[in-house]
């Protein structure tokens, strides 16, 4: 897994990764997921996919990643943080309408001991409330 910019009112989408270990995610639509990440946010190797019998993704609207991800038995850590170690955006989620800033990144250990800390100077970000 590897983060994805450009995705929601958050503005990236990522895996949480502490010491080199994923410990969370950071998405703007978590929405009871296992796997709240984005189509943009995993790859599959081959030989993995076929040993867990190669399941097809369900088409079930916002849960297509997840219910993937679930068929695919993967366990949490077994999941690997690339893109070193989740700490550089190299792939985003592009659209046709123009991006608004991303909402503040919480002022937590969460953020600040995490891979979230690299992802921070590389995102644009709404002025906070009442300045400009
Ligand atoms: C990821 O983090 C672990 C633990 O800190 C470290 O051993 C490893 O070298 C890191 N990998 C990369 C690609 O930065």
């Amino acid at each position: 897994m590897f983060p994805v910019g450009l995705v929601t009112r958050l503005g990236v989408s990522s895996p949480i990764v502490s010491d080199g270990k994923l410990i969370g995610f950071y998405d703007g639509w978590i929405a009871g997921r296992k796997f709240p990440v984005d189509m943009a946010g995993f790859a599959v190797n081959v030989q993995f996919y076929i040993q867990r019998e190669a399941p097809m993704m369900p088409y079930s609207v916002g849960f297509e990643e997840d219910g993937f991800l679930k068929a695919l038995r993967i366990k949490p850590e077994e999941i690997e943080p690339l893109a070193d170690n989740c700490t550089k955006i190299l792939v985003w989620h592009t659209r046709t309408v123009k991006s608004v800033p991303a909402l503040q990144m919480p002022d937590t250990d969460k953020v600040s001991k995490t891979n979230l800390n690299y992802l921070k100077p590389q995102m644009v970000f709404q002025s906070p409330f009442g300045l400009s």
